[in-house]
């Protein structure tokens, strides 16, 4: 197993059989070698910073209706709701007191956001907030969407694969969507000069190891700025609401992989990840990760911006979740920093 580990470190890929090697259950020594290593291969990149991004969740309204997703169209349990632009600017303007230098707005799928007011909102961040990036996280739309958005100054795309097996993303997604659409978008984005991410969920229904090599191999094929990927968490308002969680250990292992993959990556340890579990989001960061992604929503609307069952930190305010991350941070010997956190070549 360590030489796999070391094939992987020099070569930065793998071929399926050897994946799968890897994959099928690594002892505890074979994790932490591969942390290690994924450890030593980031620090080569970024040393011990940490980056910040400041989510805000602008939209909890959503066209599809993804098997797994708690905001899906036919939850109709779910308390919809949209910011202004105001609010969005506000959530902003608190951040950068708070040393944020990317906003990631995230949204459902909610055509009440047509394209003008998508360009809107980002002209209005990059106006009074020059030395931010914006990164936009909306979906699926169509080229000409893509490049009037980035025409008014998003820096960068995060649209998860989800998975990169066809049949796989059909047992996640209802007929209306499609892999190859997915597939389309990303190259897309990255084609008009986004800093692009993709990614997807660990332990997802009916995810077996194949599927993570399909996933693997796209990753290597689009060769993204940024991978977002976390554990699976049922919500009990959705079809899935009975399966079971993906878990820590496999997420870490997958995050240490992708790191010696594409030792560039900027790698959020996500707040799925520190859901299912108390240390989750520091042990991401000893694995692989780089990035930390908390929310800068308003406190009232958290709760509803709800993809998974006991999502953490609705409850707080950001700078609550600002100080809890530095000292969590600090305490494994990283530094969280003010920075726009680009990716560097
Ligand atoms: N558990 C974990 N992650 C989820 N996402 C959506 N629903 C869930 C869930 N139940 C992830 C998807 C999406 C991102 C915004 O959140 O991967 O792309
Ligand atoms: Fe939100 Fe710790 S990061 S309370």
């Amino acid at each position: 197993m360590k030489t796999l580990i070391d094939k992987l470190e020099r070569y930065r890929i793998l071929d399926r059989e050897e994946f799968l090697e890897l994959l099928e259950c690594p002892s505890d020594e074979d994790a932490n070698y591969l942390f290690e290593r994924a450890r030593f291969v980031k620090h080569s990149v970024y040393g011990h910073d940490v980056y910040m991004r400041g989510l805000i969740e602008f939209t909890n309204y959503c066209k599809n209706d993804c098997y797994y997703c708690g905001i899906r169209k036919s939850n109709l349990k779910a308390d919809r709701y949209r910011l202004t632009r105001e609010q969005i600017l506000e959530c902003c303007a608190m951040g950068y007191e708070l040393g944020f230098r990317t906003f990631v707005l995230q949204g459902g799928e909610d055509m009440h956001y047509n394209d003008k007011k998508i360009t809107d909102i980002v002209r209005s961040i990059k106006k009074n907030h020059p030395d931010c990036a914006v990164t936009l996280s909306i979906g699926e739309k169509s080229y000409e969407s893509y490049k009037a958005y980035f025409d008014a100054g998003a820096d960068r795309y995060l649209l998860r694969h989800e998975t990169a097996n066809s049949e796989h993303y059909s047992k996640l997604h209802p007929k209306a969507m499609s892999l190859k659409n997915r597939k389309e978008c990303l190259f897309n984005l990255k084609e008009l000069g986004y800093e692009v991410g993709c990614g997807f969920m660990v332990g997802s229904p009916c995810q077996t190891n194949e599927c993570i090599i399909d996933d693997l191999l796209f990753i290597k094929e689009l060769d993204p700025h940024m991978v977002g990927i976390g554990p699976y968490i049922p919500h009990n308002e959705t079809p899935f609401a009975d399966k079971k969680a993906g878990t820590l250990e496999l997420t870490l292992f997958l995050l240490g992989i992708i790191r010696l993959m594409l030792p560039n990556v900027l790698l959020p340890s996500t707040t799925a990840l520190g859901t299912i579990h108390p240390e989750g989001r520091e042990r991401g960061i000893l694995s692989g990760a780089n990035v930390v992604m908390p929310n800068l929503s308003p406190v009232d609307v958290r709760k509803k911006y709800m993809l998974y069952d006991n999502k953490i930190c609705t409850g707080d305010e950001a700078a609550e979740c600002r100080m809890c991350l530095q000292s969590r941070i600090e305490n494994i010997g990283y530094k969280l920093v003010v920075s726009r956190g680009d990716y560097k070549i």
